[in-house]
């Protein structure tokens, strides 16, 4: 069974294609990730599946249910979250009130009657607040739950979108380079978290330039270049693949041929 199904998926902007015809499934055990070079349509694909763009044409379906065009919000709330390839953290909240955030989105009574304080919300605020506990425990920040999310190290900020993100108890979740900018501990670290949230049933798409942290973690690799899927399979079968090489390579020393062979394409 897979959770999620791209069927022919296509986002145009003006004259550029920036996501090409693409198909693939992503099973609903494990960890999948997106490769390609720089600009080979990876976030916008993102934006595809989590709502914040609607495709030219093409068709997603999450667990055989088709979203196609549906709103982000709407998304998310069948179970379906993403993080941003740059954070974006409530910096003036403190890290727990960062990931309550992220649980409101999933309660009944919502933020606003938890800010109205009625029994049934001061109940909800309390289980909201213990999961978004654990959750910081889960990703290693719980000794930082009261401090500002501003004063965390950019790691530490990275962490912490996770747990937003798995507050909502989602299904999918879509990470957008999680481990830009982190050091190989802190990578190493993402990995076993990423391997986790997989085996505790949610899973995971992520996209990653860190092929270290690719090998690692993922159990399938999709790899895009100039918005087309051009390789897929397990890590090993990718990276052995002489298409995917000659598309790493065509980014630096080889570029004029690499442009001539995708205006053939
Ligand atoms: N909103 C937009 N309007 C116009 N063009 C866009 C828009 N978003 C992305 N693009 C273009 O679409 C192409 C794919 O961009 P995208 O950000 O999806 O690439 P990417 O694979 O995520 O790259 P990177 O690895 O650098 O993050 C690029 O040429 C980009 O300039
Ligand atoms: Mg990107």
């Amino acid at each position: 069974m897979s959770r999620l199904v791209l069927e022919n998926v296509t986002r145009r902007f003006g004259g550029l294609v920036a996501v090409d015809d693409v198909s693939f499934s992503v099973p609903t055990q494990g960890v999948t990730a997106v490769i390609g070079p720089n600009g080979a349509g990876k976030t916008t694909l993102f934006s595809l599946i989590s709502g914040f763009l609607p495709p030219s044409s093409g068709r997603i379906l999450f667990d055989g249910t088709e979203i196609t065009g549906l709103a982000p919000e709407k998304v998310a709330a069948r179970g379906l979250v993403r993080t941003f390839q740059l954070v974006k953290l409530f910096e003036d909240l403190t890290t727990l009130e960062n990931v309550k955030v992220g649980r409101h989105l999933h309660t009944k009574a919502g933020l606003f009657a938890a800010l109205a304080r009625t029994p049934a919300a001061r109940r909800e605020e309390r289980e909201v607040e213990a999961r978004a506990r654990d959750l910081l425990a889960f990703v290693g920040l719980a000794a930082k739950a009261d401090a500002h999310a501003s004063g965390l190290s950019y790691g530490q900020q990275r962490l912490l979108e996770m747990a937003r993100a798995l507050a909502a108890d989602p299904r999918l979740v879509l990470l957008d380079e999680p481990a830009a900018g982190l050091n190989g501990e802190e990578s190493e670290q993402l990995s076993r978290i990423i391997r986790r949230i997989a085996e505790a049933g949610t899973t995971v798409l992520l996209i990653e330039h860190d092929m270290t942290l690719v090998m690692n973690t993922a159990d399938r690799v999709v790899v895009v270049d100039f918005g087309r899927k051009i390789a897929e399979g397990t890590p090993a079968e990718v990276r052995a693949n002489p298409a995917v090489i000659a598309a790493y390579l065509g980014g630096t020393e080889t570029a004029p041929t690499r442009r001539t062979e995708a205006g053939r394409g």
